[in-house]
């Protein structure tokens, strides 16, 4: 069943447990993530950035025909829009949330090109993520580039903008770890404390089971994980013996959906479809 993303962060929130957003790309990674979902009875969002599938109406008619066969709710999430014109072609693909990342931009342009998008959205009953402070990506090597989140400017960032969720920067990045991650506990503390709509938390894969399942108890209700899942999946197709290569992709299914089932559990949403 297709819900908003908004609605299942609210109850993620309530109930001190975060949603898996598992990165996808095609057909296979939305079956997996779809029936990992199924199989660990979690609700999850499924994340799609425009670069890796530009066909977003495709997309959502697929995620929308195949959600409709079951009642675990599934929210279709565009990961990172770069430009106004995703957000709106998602929201009329039918999308049920777009994250619109202007986290490099100064905080008053970022205020700006926001609070345009979650006019449109809301008025189309589409949920908004957006993120302050920036989480930077490891394989730029832009560890030092990335910026935390600032709590004073995070409140009046969600008051001004009316975002129905916020992506914090508080020590992981995007991709493969260089050193070990750090995740700063205070900081989130401050964040949770001060803002009041449901925290996500990008760059999930390779933190560390302790830490993220301490993330969700302490206020994050949504973790992005790309890298792990991909990986596993690939992991899987290369372990494989098989008489033709066609099987390869029903290991990359098998190998991904083990491992975002392995997530769902690590961060409560297990049993709360
Ligand atoms: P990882 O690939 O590090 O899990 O990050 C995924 C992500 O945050 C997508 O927005």
């Amino acid at each position: 069943m297709l819900v908003t993303m908004g609605e299942l962060l609210q109850k993620a929130k309530k109930g001190h447990y975060a949603v898996c957003a598992p990165s996808n790309a095609d057909e296979i990674s939305l079956r997996a993530s779809i029936d990992a979902a199924k199989e660990a009875q979690a609700p999850v969002i499924i994340n799609l950035n425009y670069t890796i599938h530009p066909d977003i109406k495709f997309f959502a008619r697929m995620v929308r025909d195949i959600a409709n066969e079951t009642s675990i709710p599934i929210a279709l999430n565009q990961d990172h829009g770069a430009k106004y014109e995703h957000a709106i072609r998602a929201i009329q693909a039918g999308f049920t949330s777009v994250m619109v990342d202007r986290s490099t931009l100064p905080f008053e342009e970022n205020i700006a090109q926001v609070s345009e998008i979650v006019k449109v959205a809301h008025a189309c009953g589409v949920t908004v993520e957006a993120e302050l402070g920036h989480v930077g990506y490891a394989a730029k090597d832009d560890m030092d580039e990335r910026s935390l989140t600032d709590p004073d400017q995070a409140k009046e960032y969600c008051e001004r903008t009316k975002v129905d969720c916020l992506a914090v920067s508080i020590g992981t990045v995007h991709g493969t770890y260089k050193g070990t991650p750090h995740i700063d506990f205070d900081l989130l503390k401050k964040l949770n404390d001060i803002v009041e709509v449901p925290l996500v938390l990008h760059g999930g894969s390779g933190t560390g089971e302790d830490k993220l399942a301490r993330a969700c108890h302490e206020g994050i209700c949504k973790i992005n994980i790309g890298t792990d899942v991909m990986q596993k999946g690939r992991d899987a197709v290369l372990e494989t013996e098989v008489s033709a290569p066609h099987f390869t992709l029903h290991s990359f299914y098998e190998g991904y959906k083990k491992e975002l089932i392995r997530y769902m559990k690590m961060f409560g949403s297990a049993g709360q479809a």
